[in-house]
């Protein structure tokens, strides 16, 4: 079987993380890819060195030249900037952020596509979901393969949280987190169980609501404590996805996907639970959502449709 080649753009924290992970579940070969050279090489040759320790034997490259990335089955866009101070003091307002990442990832997947037609996109640069519109526009490619990265970070936060509160294994925790990726996102605890156990016949109701809220401000939880966003969980996430793909596990995970009709939205990237295998998004799952849960899910939708217009497609 020909060896399996994944590119990762972007090699801060969660790029990095991402080719970690990869190394360690010895799933493909890595191309890390940088604007700044030196920190793509470096990190790249750093990880290789620890193969002999860690018993994975894989080719992890490094470097800001898209030539080395060619005939990758999986590139992963993690290339951007975050929110931070401009030098007159003032902060860059949300929609002077979306239009810089939306420059960064736009200029990256031009690059990758030119390299890797045939590849499958993973995208976790935010505005997550607005940034999935930037990368299908940008590649041209089919939806199917263009996949956002969130759903599979706030479940695993959600279930985390769940399994922390009930003392029980987080393998034994099942359930989803819908929505963009915000603090309008949608747990469900009507689809949560414990080993099939629904997950209200063990927990007071008050105890599962602030878990729900404590799930849609995990990220801000973590730049609370570390002062920048998190990385091995986003990059897990990410890493999930990526080897459902490679192994065509046919795996249920909530994945930023297009949506063109299913669930009430019209041309819009927000997570739903899909069937990844090895074409990408091979099949969107529609769930029967109630009343409430719909008019959560409607809430969240407005949210990303709000930073989607800034894009101005
Ligand atoms: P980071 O700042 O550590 O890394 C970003 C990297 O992108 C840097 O190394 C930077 O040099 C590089 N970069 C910037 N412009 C580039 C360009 N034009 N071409 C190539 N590389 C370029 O940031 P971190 O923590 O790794 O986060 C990356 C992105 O992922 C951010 O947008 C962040 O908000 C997002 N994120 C998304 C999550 C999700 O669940 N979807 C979770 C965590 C982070
Ligand atoms: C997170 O959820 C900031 O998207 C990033 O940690």
């Amino acid at each position: 079987m020909a060896r399996k080649k994944v590119t990762v753009v972007g090699a801060g924290n969660v790029g990095a993380t991402c080719a970690h992970w990869i190394a360690s579940k010895e799933l493909a070969d890595v191309v890390l890819i940088d604007i700044i050279e030196g920190a793509a090489k470096g990190k790249a040759l750093d990880l290789a060195q620890s193969g002999p320790v860690m018993d994975f034997d894989l080719h992890i490259t490094g470097g800001s030249d898209y030539a080395a990335s060619a005939d990758s089955d999986v590139v992963i866009i993690t290339a951007g900037v975050p929110r931070k101070k401009k030098p007159d003091g003032t902060y860059p307002s949300r929609d002077e952020l979306v239009k810089t990442n939306q420059d960064i990832v736009g200029q990256v997947t031009r690059e990758v596509v030119k390299y890797s037609p045939n590849a499958i996109l993973i995208v976790v640069s935010n505005p997550l979901d607005a940034m999935c519109h930037v990368v299908l526009e940008e590649s041209g490619f089919p939806a199917n393969r263009v996949i956002g990265q969130a759903g599979s970070l706030d479940t695993a936060r959600y279930k985390t949280f769940l399994a922390m509160e009930l003392g029980v294994s987080v393998r034994d925790i099942h359930g989803l987190v819908l929505g963009g990726h915000g603090d309008t996102m949608v747990p469900l605890p009507r689809h949560t169980s414990v080993a099939g156990i629904p997950v209200r016949e063990l927990m007071a109701e008050d105890k599962l609501q602030a878990i729900i809220d404590r799930t849609r401000k995990g990220g801000g939880e973590i730049v609370g404590l570390i002062g920048v966003s998190a990385w091995y969980a986003p990059a897990a996430g990410t890493v999930e996805m990526v080897e459902a793909i490679l192994k065509d596990q046919k795996r249920v995970i909530a994945c930023a996907t297009l949506l063109n009709g299913e669930y009430g939205y019209e041309k819009l990237f927000i997570g739903v639970p899909v069937v990844l295998g090895s074409t990408g998004i091979e099949k969107i799952i529609v769930m029967d959502l109630n009343d409430e849960e719909k008019a959560m899910l409607d809430n969240s939708a407005n949210a990303v449709k709000d930073v989607v217009a800034v894009l101005g497609y």
